[in-house]
């Protein structure tokens, strides 16, 4: 139980509501399956709520000069948690069918971290989420958005379990927390999703403690 998984949770609503909510529970999920796997499992939370991530400018200075971002922004905080965690869970509130823009310049201004050092992200384990306000409002896109910045990054995608096809999806009703708790089968795929997550990441890295790894 020595070497503990840091499994980085992300929010990329610009408000306090359903999709952190969701990523809380993503995380809770991720915290039991690394119990039942003998594994110390830290988790942490990036929200993009009240926070300011700039757009790329697409200067280049980053990888003329192989440095991390020159923007002076919360994005300066989030480079060593994003570096250090093994794994990701990323969810998103559906906006007009895609990711939020706060996610979406957050994905944006990883490109310096993976020209930097492509281990810094290659190989790492990540899980998606969206949350709609509308049954079928585009969460699969949302999900499919997460899906292929993590592929644009070398990264491992992972699902929830069969049946509940490609990442976590919720219809909050835009009732924030309680639209959420109301989509038990939702709210299902987001755990899934956290324990996936660690599962495989645990795996990866060979340290599955007993026989339920
Ligand atoms: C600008 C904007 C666009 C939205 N577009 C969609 C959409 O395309 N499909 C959908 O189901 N819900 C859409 N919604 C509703 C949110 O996805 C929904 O309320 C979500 O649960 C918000 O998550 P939050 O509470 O974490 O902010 C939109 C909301 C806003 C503000």
């Amino acid at each position: 139980m020595d070497e503990a998984l840091f499994i980085l949770g992300v929010s990329g609503s610009p408000r306090h509501g359903a999709t952190e909510y969701c990523v809380k529970e993503a995380l809770l999920a991720a915290q039991e399956q690394g119990k039942a796997m003998g594994v110390r499992v830290e988790t942490k939370m990036i929200s993009l709520a009240q926070k300011k991530v700039s757009f790329c400018l697409h200067c280049d200075r980053c990888i003329r000069e192989k440095a991390l971002c020159h923007i002076k922004d919360d994005m300066q905080e989030f480079y060593p948690l994003i570096i250090e965690a093994q794994g990701f869970v990323v969810a998103s509130p559906v906006y007009n069918m895609n990711v939020s823009a706060q996610l979406q310049a957050f994905f944006n201004r990883w490109r310096p971290i993976y020209h930097l050092n492509p281990s810094h992200v290659r190989g790492k384990v990540g899980g998606a989420i969206a949350i709609g306000g509308t049954r079928n409002g585009g969460q699969e896109m949302a999900v499919s958005a997460i899906v292929h910045h993590y592929l644009t990054r070398g990264m491992i995608v992972v699902g929830p379990e069969p049946g509940y096809y490609s990442g976590g999806m919720v219809w909050s009703q835009d009732k924030k927390e309680d639209g959420c708790r109301n989509d038990m089968r939702g709210m299902e795929s987001v755990r899934q999703v956290g324990r996936r997550v660690v599962e495989v990441s645990a795996k990866m890295r060979g340290l599955t403690g007993n026989e339920r790894g």
